[in-house]
């Protein structure tokens, strides 16, 4: 019997479990069933998982050679093979001074000197010494770019906001005119860097909204000096000097770093502007601890494998087609939508590496928002819905705020309260006495008591960690890297090309000509065509 069908009928036999039921029989149930790398919490016992399941998943991880593959996306192997390319996100942080080779040359010597080369910069322009053209103090930078090179460094500076001293940082992705206005608004051009940050060098929205950057720094600075207001950060050298940045204010990658891996490098400097290099250096070291916990944890106490294997659980066995980042932490507001690409667009494939088609379910849909505000918002559906919507809970042992502790602790009760909430759910019993106590009877009592039923029993996975610092959300941000992999290869899959994003950007390239109002030959469908028509209302 393969994992798979193994796993299936598990389900089948164990699959009504009460949750709540699994704690009373197993008193150790919360040990058994959590795992830390280092401050690092990962508790996934509010989960239907039993020691036979959770070793079906182990065989299963297994039998997709999940240590090989791991192995060889941290020695350098092709295994992007779709694009022939290494996978090497995990050398911008290899802080060890062990050799990475890919083709049997050291990648290490030019991540490094990349690396000193962004710090260099960051001091220089956080002390004042790099100064505007006019000879000021930057005073604020704007990183233009979209995806990979936007939601990284977007996400990391809302969340290391305490440790922020140096420039402000502003972010422009949107192809929509409004972005660009209502950021530049209100900002000085003759003390603003412009970042332009794509690794390619042609992304439609990051070159349309560089050259009106351009045109607006153009209002305060020469054409000879603007180039001290610009940096690019990017593979592609020859497309920078052809926008007009000097080699020197240009900070490459390789084609081994996929966009939406990026932030450790040059795509992070607005981040390390912000922070300065070294608190940077504690956000590469913690994803760097998390890769070392990833090569050598045992997998059973693996966190990132965990984690995988606990979504491939609940999307292929239980067949749950969602699931919930909810951090209990202010600052990680755009951690869903970070990872809304780093999981979708590495996993929302149908074919499988060898080019035939899946037959089960790859990556599933993936939002969330903070708590508590999403508690007002959404969880209805996810205490009371006909959907089950597995959860991932984030939170602090301590905010950053310790005049506010007592807020700090609202929110820890609110994040645990959830989690109990959605596994405890609530029976007719319970619920009928409530309302028994509020006066109702009869036909009208059971009628009230229904819509206070909950049915429990959905599962949650909770993290803990001291305190939101640039190390632990390393380590975090490294801990759903790796859980992409794994659910991956458990797949199957090419998690590290994107070619579901082509089709809509070569259409938008045929139709601006007929927005434009020009005519061409193109063949379009009724709706579009109509829809193309309505522009001229
Ligand atoms: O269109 C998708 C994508 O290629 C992402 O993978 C990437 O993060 C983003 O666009 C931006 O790409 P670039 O950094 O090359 O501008």
């Amino acid at each position: 019997m393969s994992a798979w069908e193994k796993l299936r009928e598990l389900h089948g036999e164990r699959g009504k479990r009460s949750m709540t039921g699994l704690f009373d029989r197993d008193p150790n149930r919360f040990e058994t069933y959590s795992a830390r790398c280092g401050d690092l919490l990962m508790d996934y016992s509010k989960t239907r998982l039993d020691a036979e399941i959770f070793d079906s998943l182990i065989t299963l991880a297994k039998s997709r050679n999940l240590e090989d593959r791991r192995d060889a996306m941290f020695s350098g192997a092709l295994i992007n093979e779709t694009e022939r390319r290494a996978v090497l996100h995990t050398a911008l942080r290899n802080l060890s001074g062990d050799p990475v080779f890919v083709e049997g040359q050291d990648v290490m010597p030019g991540v490094l000197a990349t690396l000193y080369q962004l710090k260099d910069f960051a001091t220089g322009l956080r002390s004042g010494e790099i100064k505007t053209a006019s000879g000021q103090v930057f005073t604020d930078v704007v990183n233009i770019g979209i995806g990979g090179s936007d939601l990284g460094p977007v996400m990391a500076n809302v969340a290391l906001s305490p440790y922020a001293d140096g420039p402000r940082c502003h972010f422009i992705s949107n192809i929509d005119g409004a972005d660009i206005t209502e950021t530049l608004q209100g900002l000085n051009p003759a003390t603003t860097l412009v970042i332009v940050a794509s690794n390619t060098f042609t992304t439609t929205e990051t070159m349309t909204n560089a050259s009106t950057a351009k045109d607006w720094l153009l209002g305060s600075v020469s054409a000879a000096d603007i180039g001290q207001h610009l940096v690019a950060l990017s593979t592609a050298e020859d497309k920078t000097a052809a926008f007009g940045i000097a080699p020197d204010r240009v900070f490459g990658f390789e084609d081994w770093v996929g966009g939406r891996y990026s932030v450790w490098g040059p795509i992070g400097l607005s981040l390390m502007l912000a922070i300065g290099p070294d608190h940077f250096t504690e956000f590469l070291r913690g994803a760097e601890e998390m890769d070392t916990h990833f090569r050598n944890a045992p997998l059973a106490q693996n966190l990132p494998v965990i984690l995988g294997l606990v979504g491939v659980w609940h999307a292929n066995i239980c067949g749950y087609n969602t699931r919930a980042v909810l951090p209990y932490d202010q600052r990680l507001a755009r951690l869903p939508a970070y990872l809304q690409q780093l999981d979708m667009e590495s996993n929302g494939k149908g074919v499988a590496m060898d080019g035939t088609g899946l037959k089960y379910r790859s990556g599933p849909i993936v939002w969330g928002e903070p708590g508590t505000n999403g508690q007002h918002a959404f969880y209805q559906l996810i205490h009371q819905g006909t959907r089950i919507v597995p959860c991932e809970f984030m939170v602090a042992r301590r905010g950053h705020e310790p005049d506010l502790a007592h807020q700090h602790n609202i929110l820890i009760a609110n994040c645990l309260a959830q989690s109990e909430a959605l596994m405890r759910g609530r029976d007719k019993k319970r619920a009928c006495k409530l309302m028994r106590d509020q006066g109702f009877e009869g036909a009208e009592l059971d009628r009230q008591a229904a819509h206070r039923v909950f049915p429990g029993n959905r599962p949650s996975v909770t993290m803990m960690y001291d305190q939101l610092t640039p190390r632990t959300l390393g380590k975090i941000i490294a801990l759903y890297e790796h859980r992409v992999f794994v659910e991956g290869v458990i797949w199957g899959i090419n998690s590290f090309d994107q070619w579901g994003v082509e089709l809509g950007k070569r259409l938008a390239n045929r139709l601006l000509p007929l927005v434009n109002g020009e005519q061409t030959d193109d063949p379009h469908d009724g709706s579009t065509l109509g829809l193309l028509a309505s522009l001229s209302e």
